[in-house]
């Protein structure tokens, strides 16, 4: 298989710490850049968090900055009982090296996906704020790009915010619908598979090596991710961000489902994603003439959790 060249939409966030330090260390892809976006921080704290993450990995993947608010309103409310006021368990932090580069997040995207066409995957693990407005600016990119390869939503669960809506989704409806209805081939791990891989407290002592810079880093910024899990009666934590990393290199270890998906953009069920699973056309209908995505609905989790011990551990 070529060596994926991704650039990775975030909004760290823990489980984002460990899906950008997984694609770092996973030897068969190319992470070319982190683009920030508002979501579990501000999207200032989320830069800065995405800085500190490039000192990690040697100082060598840029970092643009972002989306500061949703599309269509504003937004002051953080789940900082999730990821903490820092986004990382609030442990204290030495001051990034890395700076931001001057280019915004939605002109880096642009350009690099038309500098490489065919060639980059797209990877949102925050709201899809970013991304639709590179849509908006540069519709040909969806022609452009490899794929869309996103963390959020749910075709056969119910939410992680209420029973409708997943986090990354409700953050901005408007942009995730944008994104589903334009004709770009997109994956969507959901809910339906992040919430079947758990990560108890004995697993993640044992793959994350506190005596390397990495894995000392995401022991100690995963216990207050593990504490919050912990509060809700769950004896461990689900599996987000990360899993999108393994699906790109591990897709076959994931079932897959076909069919045209809407987000529901207020009322009570905002955030919804809603995928046509039935095989009819709904003619005349919002749904009617919708490209289809994929979405993961089951997955190996015995697999997912072996691989993800692998790569942290080097192997
Ligand atoms: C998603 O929401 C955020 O809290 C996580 O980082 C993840 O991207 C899970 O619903
Ligand atoms: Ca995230």
């Amino acid at each position: 298989m070529k060596q994926p060249k991704i650039i990775i939409d975030t909004d760290p966030g823990i489980d984002d710490a460990m899906a950008i330090l997984l694609a770092h260390l996973a030897p068969d892809i190319e992470l070319i850049g982190l683009t920030t976006v508002f979501g579990n921080v501000p999207v200032a704290q989320a830069t800065h968090n995405a800085c500190i993450l490039s000192d990690l990995m040697g100082g060598k993947v840029p970092v643009a900055t972002g989306s500061a608010h949703p599309l269509n309103r504003e937004n002051d409310r953080y789940p900082d009982f999730v990821h903490g006021k820092n986004g990382f368990g609030d442990t204290s932090m030495k001051p990034p090296i890395t700076k931001a580069i001057e280019q915004g997040a939605v002109d880096f995207i642009i350009e690099q996906v038309s500098q490489s066409p065919g060639e980059i995957t797209l990877v949102p693990i925050g709201p899809l704020t970013n991304i639709a407005k590179a849509l908006e600016k540069a519709p040909e990119i969806a022609s452009q790009v490899k794929e869309v390869v996103l963390m959020g939503g749910a075709a056969t669960v119910n939410g992680n915010v209420n029973a409708a809506a997943e986090a990354n989704m409700l953050s901005d409806p408007h942009a995730a619908d944008r994104v589903f209805t334009t004709d770009w081939p997109i994956t969507m791990v959901g809910l339906d598979v992040t919430h079947q891989i758990i990560m108890d407290e004995a697993y993640l002592d044992r793959v994350h090596q506190v005596d390397t810079p990495i894995g000392g880093f995401l022991r100690r910024i995963v216990q207050f991710y593990l504490d919050f899990h912990r509060s809700t009666g769950i004896d461990g934590l689900y599996t987000h961000d990360p899993t999108a990393i393994v699906y790109l290199l591990k897709p076959e270890i994931f079932t897959v489902r076909k069919g045209a998906v809407r987000v529901c953009t207020d009322g009570i069920a905002a955030g919804q994603t809603i995928m046509n699973l039935s095989g009819k056309p709904y003619l005349g209908t919002a749904w009617d003439g919708i490209p289809t995505s994929d979405a993961c609905v089951d997955v190996d989790v015995t697999a997912c959790l072996e691989w993800y011990a692998d790569i942290m551990s080097g192997n």
